[in-house]
Parts: structure tokens; C-alpha cells; sequence
């Protein structure tokens, strides 16, 4: 396809190019695929809102290389020192207090005193990252409310031509979105994800809860739908008809046409890297009904039940 490029230095100072004119370029990352533009210009932000058909109050995560590039637009308190030291670069984010004199667009952070953070792990996002003298402001490369991408082509499937360039690094190691972890305020998990809350306990030493309703921050991952293929989902199925799609966990289960197994062998990690794209193959062959059978709520298996939670609304 036209507008996908192959990781080469070539295509990577193209993609620089294009992001230093503020406009908007498809990158890889290891969690999801995402929408990347500079953080510091508001025309690069609007237009990435405007792709996304996201409402304007649902903050941007900003994407870093490394820590002495958070310094100037963020306050780092221990906890985060702590947790960055275990997790990052890797598939955490962090909600930390914005400084007053950080250049990040307030458009991108919804006007909040607070900023997302993350130093993504895939290599071609970091390679672009360490080249550029400005962070990223990087959201899941789907049209709002829709399920985000694991490769390039689901890119392309979301927006076609409206994004001239995506930069493929390959299929998403991970398939789910980073952890959400709030550090301004009370410590929580506002969004379950790819670091499961037991490892984050660890290094706090103590127990984190996770956030069950949104109140004033808007999260995406707490709106009611979200992560929809569009299809009516329904959860803790034991059994499904044949109309329906079947997306079932562990080796007990038959392999029929309409059985999608997200990890035959019963690993979540697996699953986690599956969910995504099942859902998009199964939307795509055009089911107009999916059963899903219990997926175990543990480590990343809470981040599944999440997602698959909100897309059943
Ligand atoms: O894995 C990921 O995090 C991917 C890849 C591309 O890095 N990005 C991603 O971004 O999932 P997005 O925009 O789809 O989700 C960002 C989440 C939303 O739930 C948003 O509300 C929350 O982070 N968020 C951003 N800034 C926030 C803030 N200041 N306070 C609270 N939540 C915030
Ligand atoms: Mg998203």
C-alpha cells in the first residue's frame, strides 16, 4: 500500500520531516499503534483530535525517549522515579502535574494541570523519539470509541488516505494499551492495561486501586463504549450458536469456523495480543453477534475483561 513505509533511515527521516512540519504521521508502538504529532504545536494536536473524531476534554498521552526530556514540562515526585525505574521505557503511563512553563500544547491535555507520560519500548517509535527535539503527543490510531490497531493495514483499514504516512514496525508485541497509573493525587489505576496492578503493588509497596467510575477526568477507557468492533458483545458465555462468533480461551474448545480462540494454550499474554485483532476479523467477515466465554481476571487478564467489558456497552 501507498502510504505505509517500512522501518528503513530513509523513511524514518521522512517521518521526521513530515513531524517537524506539524502534521500528523501513523507510528508503531508496542503497545497499540498510534496517531503521532508535536506535542508543542497546537495546529499538530487539533489536527489529531480532528482525525480521531475525539472529543476535545480526552487528554493526549505524551510520548518521551527519555527522562531528562520530561524534566522541563513535568514535576517527578519518587513514586514515578520508582516506577519508572521498573517499567520504562515499557507500557506504563504516568498522570503527573504539568509545569507551568512546559510548552506542551494545553489543547493536548485537555487544559488540565496534570500531563500523561510514557517512553514507549519498540524501537522505532524510541529511534524517531531520540531524533526529534520535541515529545509526541500519541493516542491509539483509531477513530474514537472504535478498536485500535495492532499493525500498519489496520492503520490504513481505520483511515485510509487520510493519513499519508504510516510508519510499520511490525504487528504490536503487546496488542493492549499501556496501565494508566494516576501520580498527582491519590495513587490509582485509571486504566487497566499491558503492567498489571500486582506489579505496580510491588514497587509501591502497597495496594492500588483502580478507578471504577470517572468523574471529572474524562478517560477514553472509562467511557461507556469504547473499544467497540460495533457488533452487540456478550459476556461469560458457556456456550454460542453457530450465527454468532465464538471468542473462547484454553484447549477444551472445538476448532469450527466460527470458534476464535484468543490463546489455545491458555495464556493471557497471548490473549491480550489476540483480542484486537480477533475483534477485527470478526468484524470484518461481518458476524452481527459475538459470545464471549469468562476470560480469568488476572494480570493482564483484568485489562481484557476491561476492554471487553466496555465493548459489550
Ligand atoms: O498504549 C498506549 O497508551 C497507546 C499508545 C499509542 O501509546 N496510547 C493510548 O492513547 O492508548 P489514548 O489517547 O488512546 O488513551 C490515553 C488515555 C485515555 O484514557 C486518557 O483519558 C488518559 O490516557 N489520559 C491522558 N491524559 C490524562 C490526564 N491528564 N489525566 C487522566 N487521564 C489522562
Ligand atoms: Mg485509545
Amino acid at each position: 500500500m501507498k502510504n505505509i513505509y517500512k522501518n528503513s533511515p530513509k523513511n524514518l527521516s521522512k517521518a521526521k520531516k513530515i513531524l517537524k512540519k506539524n502534521n500528523v504521521i501513523a507510528v508503531p508502538t508496542e503497545t497499540v499503534y498510534g496517531l503521532a504529532g508535536n506535542s508543542y504545536s497546537d495546529f499538530a494536536v487539533k489536527k489529531i483530535y480532528k482525525l480521531k473524531k475525539r472529543p476535545k476534554k480526552n487528554p493526549l498521552i505524551i510520548h518521551y525517549h527519555s527522562l531528562s526530556n520530561l524534566e522541563r514540562d513535568a514535576h517527578i515526585n519518587d513514586k514515578f522515579l520508582n516506577l519508572y525505574k521498573k517499567f520504562s521505557p515499557g507500557a506504563l503511563t504516568y498522570i503527573l502535574r504539568k509545569k507551568r512553563d512546559s510548552k506542551i500544547s494545553s489543547l493536548a491535555n485537555g487544559n488540565l494541570k496534570s500531563i500523561a507520560v510514557r517512553f514507549p519500548s519498540n524501537k522505532t517509535i524510541r529511534n524517531l523519539l531520540k531524533n526529534l527535539n520535541f515529545p509526541l503527543a500519541i493516542p491509539s490510531a483509531n477513530i474514537s470509541s472504535n478498536v485500535s490497531p495492532t499493525k500498519a493495514k489496520d492503520v490504513f483499514d481505520e483511515f485510509g488516505k487520510k493519513i499519508n504516512f504510516i510508519l510499520d514496525g511490525g504487528a504490536s508485541k503487546i496488542g493492549l494499551e499501556s496501565t494508566v497509573i494516576n501520580l498527582y493525587g491519590k495513587v490509582k489505576i485509571l486504566r487497566p492495561g499491558a503492567i498489571n496492578p500486582n506489579q505496580i503493588k510491588k514497587v509501591l509497596k502497597k495496594k492500588i486501586s483502580i478507578l471504577k467510575k470517572s468523574k471529572k477526568i474524562n478517560s477514553p477507557g472509562l467511557l461507556k463504549k469504547h473499544y467497540s468492533p460495533g457488533i452487540p458483545i456478550k459476556l461469560n458465555c458457556k456456550k454460542s450458536d453457530k450465527k454468532a462468533a465464538f471468542i473462547v480461551f484454553g484447549k477444551k474448545y472445538k476448532k469450527t469456523n466460527n470458534v476464535f480462540n484468543l490463546s489455545r494454550r491458555g495464556d493471557l499474554k497471548e490473549a491480550g495480543k489476540n483480542l484486537y485483532k480477533m475483534l477485527r476479523k470478526i468484524k470484518n467477515l461481518k458476524y452481527k453477534k459475538i459470545n464471549v466465554v469468562k476470560i480469568p481476571n488476572k494480570n493482564i487478564g483484568i485489562a481484557i475483561n476491561d476492554r471487553l467489558k466496555r465493548a459489550s456497552k
